[in-house]
């Protein structure tokens, strides 16, 4: 079923097909019981799945990766569709429209996605105004960034309002210093100014009633000896975790279309080719920290077993992006039958 549908939406641009999956599933799930068949069809409720990690009960390990719904208008309707937890975001203080489009690219031989859309969002705000107004029943994840115009070093100060705006919001935080369609974003992981922003970060999170989780995202192209630092700044600031990772801007993991991804300019890859490299990079920091944290799994999970590979090379939850679109919901609930088969909670 969902062959056909991917058939349609493959003939139309991606960012088209986007804004129409969005739509169509927003008109569908005014329908009465649409939730409930969705639900029906797609979720995996069984206690065996259940994972408490950083302090948050998760339904299940399987999880929707940012970029998807940067501006939680959506979360509600995909969380029917068997998700234990759903990242919103990337979103910035200020409303921005990212980068020139056409900036979402597919590589179907590849079973890829080159995206450089730039943090293109509605702002915090607006994001927070959302989620107050239709309390999620899954587990939100608040990803969060700088704005393109906010110079590195004033960084700190947009990652602090956009913690304030969501605060109420989600359940836990992600600090995206690693998507490689702002220009000098990644200079962040750098050891030095990602020590000076996390702790700033947690200070505001200590002053708070409740704490919330505050987790790391990191590019796949780090090397080891970076990865080394990581380890080192998530035991000194204390943030409560990682996900590894985001698109990768190395074209030489394309095995059939390299050549045409060149001509598409700038952007990061996702999808199949990031699937060993992103595992990699958990088996590493699981492995080299002697699992101090725990690791969110993401980066070409397109079959049952790529999810399981990433769980086995640490990663305590996982998340989809690209495989959700090139393998449908269907693939979720695989993961997760196969997890209680496999008892690997
Ligand atoms: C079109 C697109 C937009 C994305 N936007 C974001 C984003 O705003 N913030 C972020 O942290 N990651 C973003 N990502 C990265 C994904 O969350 C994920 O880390 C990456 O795509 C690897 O997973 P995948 O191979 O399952 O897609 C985006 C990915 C794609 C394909």
């Amino acid at each position: 079923m969902y062959k056909i549908i991917r058939w349609f939406l493959f003939k139309l641009n991606p960012e088209r097909a986007h804004h129409f999956t969005f739509n169509s599933l927003k008109i569908l799930f005014k329908f009465p019981k649409v939730d409930l068949l969705c639900r029906g069809f797609f979720s995996s409720n069984n206690p065996k799945l259940e994972v408490e990690v950083f302090g948050l009960h998760f339904k299940n390990r399987v999880g929707l990766a940012a970029g998807f719904d940067k501006d939680a208008k959506l979360y509600h309707e995909l969380s029917n569709f068997g998700f234990g937890f759903i990242e919103i975001g990337t979103v910035t203080p200020l409303a921005q429209p990212g980068n020139e489009k056409p900036r979402m690219f597919r590589l179907p031989q590849d079973e890829a996605l080159l995206n450089r859309m730039g943090f293109n969002n509605e702002g915090a705000l607006a994001a927070a105004k959302r989620l107050k107004q239709q309390k999620a029943n899954i587990i939100i994840g608040g990803n969060i960034g700088k704005n393109k115009n906010t110079s590195n070093e004033d960084a700190a100060s947009d990652y602090l309002k956009c913690f304030e705006a969501l605060y109420e919001v989600v359940d836990y935080f992600v600090v995206n210093v690693s998507s490689p369609n702002t220009p000098n974003l990644r200079d962040l992981q750098d050891k030095e100014p990602l020590t000076k922003l996390l702790l700033e970060l947690m200070q505001l999170n200590q002053s708070k009633p409740k704490q919330k989780p505050v987790l790391l995202k990191i590019a796949p192209d780090l090397t080891n000896s970076q990865l080394d630092d990581i380890i080192e700044i998530v035991a000194t600031t204390k943030i409560h975790g990682v996900i590894a990772t985001n698109t990768t801007i190395d074209r030489n993991l394309l095995h059939q279309e390299k050549e045409y991804a060149l001509t598409l300019g700038l952007g990061g890859l996702s999808g199949k080719p990031l699937t060993k490299r992103s595992t990699e990079v958990i088996k590493y920091l699981h492995q080299k920290s002697h699992a101090a944290f725990p690791i969110i799994g993401v980066g070409g999970i397109h079959s049952v077993d790529d999810a399981i590979e990433k769980i086995k090379a640490g990663a305590t939850l996982i998340q989809l992006y690209t495989g959700f679109i090139y393998e449908g919901p269907s693939l979720i609930k695989e993961i997760n039958q196969r997890l209680i088969k496999e008892n690997l909670n």
